[in-house]
């Protein structure tokens, strides 16, 4: 059985995909914690991003584990647990980056539908419904204000650093949705049969509960 969650940065994907998961039992896959991984061992080795083959062996031989443990799932990259790490905008910046490369996808995309065939999962990302698993049982493609999603990011990562300012956050995410729409290779787009949420005004519970009303009959 597979869910695909689509949408923008900030849109409450992940968030409402891990819940979603834990009550159906479904593992939950957070492909864009993949693109980061591939980024993140790219700038740990001071490589150029922009070098595209070097790039595709990164994302051939890194080990990306998702593994259950006290704070949720944890991200381990070549059994590093790079959780926290990979949040980091620079890292999220550079994801975007070798997301937009076609032989990092082909390579990420296979592991993917590897766990999918493999296990029930609720997956997010871009591009689950649109070409990751086009016959997913259940498709929904949640948006909202890049306002609101800077907001929630801004609570995020705030915590961490006191220094974050909201405009330059709600700027990143406005920047991010451009490169991520208007990218050649699978860009972010609804799928044809994929319900949209918007979540702007719902509350995480409000969104969980929908999603729910609408995977009722599988
Ligand atoms: O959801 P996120 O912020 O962790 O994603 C990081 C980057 O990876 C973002 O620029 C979009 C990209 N991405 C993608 O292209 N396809 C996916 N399935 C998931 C993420």
């Amino acid at each position: 059985m597979i869910i695909a969650i689509d949408g923008p940065a900030g849109s409450g994907k992940s968030t409402v995909a891990k819940l979603v998961a834990k009550r159906l039992n479904y593992r939950y896959i957070d492909t864009g914690a993949m693109y980061r991984s591939v980024a993140w061992t790219a700038q740990q080795k001071g490589m150029s991003l922009a070098d595209e083959s070097a790039m595709a062996k990164i994302a051939e031989n890194l080990n990306i584990e998702f593994v259950p443990g006290a704070e949720g799932q944890a991200v381990l990259v070549d059994g590093e647990n790079a959780t926290a790490l990979l949040k980091n905008e620079t890292v999220g910046r550079g994801a975007a980056t070798v997301a937009a490369q076609r032989f990092v996808r082909e390579v990420l995309v296979a592991r993917q539908r590897q766990i999918g065939e493999a296990n029930n999962v609720v997956m997010d990302g871009r591009d689950i419904g649109t070409v990751v698993f086009p016959q997913a049982d259940k498709k929904f493609f949640f948006v909202a204000d890049a306002e609101e999603r800077g907001r929630r990011r801004y609570e995020e990562l705030k915590s961490k650093n006191p220094d974050l300012d909201l405009k330059t956050i709600i700027e990143e995410i406005r920047q991010r949705d451009h490169e991520d729409r208007n990218r050649k290779i699978s860009p972010l787009v609804k799928a044809n049969d994929a319900l949209e949420v918007d979540t702007t005004r719902l509350s995480i519970e409000e969104v969980t509960d929908h999603v729910f009303k609408n995977i009722n009959n599988l």
